[in-house]
């Protein structure tokens, strides 16, 4: 399994000067499209919290790809927390701060109270999107048993403001 997830690791991308100037981008896609990356990062992002959680939650959109594949793996459901303006029915919602302006995550209120909720996304980087994840899943009653993601960008100080992250690989 170490193995397969260096493997895996080595097939993340890094884009720079994408979306803008000065900023590297961390392309997934490659790992995405190899089974064994896939297999051996959803295996390892569930190893810590395996038998301890009821439902996995991602952020869109990149964290849906990972949800998906956890809830299959682990079997339990998903929990999609998704931007704003999508979700038809009355939805609990999170502003938070970006870089320039804020944005919104949104979701249904679909959690039993108190279950147990896996929150994941591919990357933490200033931890703004998972901090407002947090926030999200306790208006709804939902108890983060955990956080998971596949790539921790340590410079940019996420861990310190999310607390607590299941990261399987370090930039
Ligand atoms: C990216 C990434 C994480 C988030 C990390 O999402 O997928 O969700 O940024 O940044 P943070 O720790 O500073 O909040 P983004 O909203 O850019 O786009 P996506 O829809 O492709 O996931
Ligand atoms: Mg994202």
């Amino acid at each position: 399994p170490a193995d397969a997830l260096t493997r895996a690791e080595s097939l993340i991308g890094t884009i720079p000067d994408y979306p803008e100037p000065g900023i590297l981008f961390r392309d997934i896609t490659p790992l995405l499209a190899d089974a064994d990356a896939v297999r051996a990062v959803t295996d390892a992002l569930i190893e810590p919290f395996a038998g301890r959680f009821d439902i996995v939650a991602g952020v869109e959109a990149r964290g849906f790809l990972l949800a998906g594949a956890i809830a299959v793996a682990a079997g339990v459901g998903m929990m999609p927390i998704r931007k704003a303006g999508k979700l038809p029915r009355p939805a609990a919602s999170v502003s938070y701060a970006l870089e320039y302006g804020t944005a919104t995550i949104e979701a249904h209120d679909d959690l039993t109270p108190g279950q147990r909720v896996l929150l994941v996304d591919d990357v933490l980087a200033t931890g703004g999107t998972l901090i407002a994840a947090h926030e999200l899943v306790a208006k709804l009653g939902g108890e983060v048993v955990g956080t998971a993601v596949l790539m921790e960008l340590e410079a940019l100080g996420g861990r310190a403001a999310v607390g607590d992250v299941h990261a399987l690989f370090t930039a």
